[in-house]
């Protein structure tokens, strides 16, 4: 089953672009605040590192989510689109002065530190301001999550985080500081997570390490769980809103959370990555000496997940209904891992042909670069070209 798009509408764009449909964002955003809103305190930020198209965060503003960000630009991206600042948690392992400064000066809800030197120069930018940072630690729970190597960040030797067995002495050095407010607990395991027994080892280690501070009397307002909800990039169609109804009862399940405690979600990829679609066209269809090329506008500058990751995008010649045939369907660029996928069946294909790489809202046109000198993508609301 295809994909539906206005292509008759396509016609007047200059490929390739992103395409976003807008309905399917609401409704994706309606369904996570309907599922988070079943439990008492559950709270949705939007990691906005997944795609900061401002239509895209204006829609996602409107919804009522708060927001994640990991760098200065991010959390100016954000403001911009009207995200309250007592709704941004920011993390990152290596945020700047000036970085910290902005967020102090938004008076932004919380920061999620993880090291110590951070901690001390977040106490210091404070002082100096004669403020009070809310500081959340993000600990490594040392928990794999079944992705790809690149993007899972909860095991012992990654670079994100404080490892657990430091968590009590951090935690003891910001309760002697005057600048900073220790409020919280901050994880995350990795992205593209689609085995809800990841996120119980999350659950099982975060009670663990609750037990511990309880002993010493300690409850920490808000524990944050991070994101990684994922999707099903091979059939975009079959299930375009992911089970936020399993993630958030997997949650309740499992987490044992105090009546005073708030638990707060970081979701990038499961909120805005089906609704997109990078839109390119045949430039042309080459014969090799055993298969066929379609040759396409689009390349790995404009959608790079491919050839970073190895990750599949299901393509769809949205211009054709004639038999299918097999191409390896590549971009322009002077690289051979500008290639999008390899013996790819679709409808017979010519030049001019719109092509459709799907589930590409997400870590897509954020991630695009002017590699080669290339143009970055535009990307489109469904609702403007309507
Ligand atoms: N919170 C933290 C601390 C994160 O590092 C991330 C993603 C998220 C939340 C959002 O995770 P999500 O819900 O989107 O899985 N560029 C890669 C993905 C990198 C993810 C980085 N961190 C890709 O294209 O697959």
């Amino acid at each position: 089953m295809k994909g539906t798009f206005p292509i008759e509408k396509f016609g007047a764009l200059q490929t390739p672009f992103y395409y976003y449909d807008a309905t399917l964002l609401r409704n994706t955003l309606k369904t996570i605040q309907e599922e988070a809103g079943k439990y008492n305190k559950f709270c949705v930020h939007y990691a906005v590192k997944a795609n900061a198209n401002p239509k895209v965060l204006g829609i996602i503003r409107e919804s009522g989510l708060g927001v994640d960000c990991v760098s200065g630009g991010e959390i100016k991206a954000a403001v911009k689109a009207g995200f309250p600042a007592s709704k941004i948690v920011y993390a990152g392992v290596g945020k700047t002065d000036w970085e910290i400064n902005l967020g102090l000066d938004y008076d932004i809800f919380c920061f999620n530190v993880e090291s110590i030197p951070e901690l001390e120069v977040i106490n210091e930018l404070a002082a100096a301001k004669n403020k009070m940072a809310r500081v959340a630690f993000r600990i490594n729970p040392d928990v794999g999550a079944h992705t790809h190597a690149n993007i899972t960040t909860g095991l012992a030797e990654n670079k994100f985080g404080i490892s657990m067995a430091d968590m009590n002495s951090v935690i003891d050095l910001a309760l002697g500081m005057k600048h900073v407010k220790f409020v919280g607990l901050h994880f995350h395991i990795g992205s593209q997570i689609l085995d809800m027994g990841d996120f119980v080892a999350l659950c099982n280690r975060i009670n663990e390490l609750q037990e511990q501070l309880y002993a010493r009397q300690i409850i920490v307002e808000h524990i944050n769980v991070g994101g990684g909800l994922g999707i099903d990039y091979a059939h975009p169609n079959r299930q375009p809103i992911p089970n936020f109804a399993e993630y958030f009862a997997t949650y309740h399940k499992h987490l044992r959370l105090r009546p005073q405690q708030t638990l707060h979600f970081e979701l990038g990829r499961s909120v805005v990555a089906q609704c997109g679609s990078l839109i390119t066209r045949v430039t042309y269809v080459k014969q090799g000496t055993n298969k066929q090329f379609a040759i396409v506008d689009a390349g790995m500058s404009d959608l790079i997940r491919p050839a970073l990751y190895q990750a599949f995008h299901k393509i769809e010649n949205i211009s054709s209904e004639e038999p299918m045939e097999t191409y390896d369907v590549v971009g322009p660029i002077c690289e051979s891992s500008d290639v999008f996928g390899k013996a790819i069946d679709l409808n017979r294909t010519k030049r001019g042909d719109f092509l459709a790489l799907r589930s590409a809202g997400a870590y897509g046109e954020i991630m695009a670069s002017v590699y080669n000198c290339r143009e970055l993508p535009k990307g489109y609301l469904s609702e403007e070209i309507l």
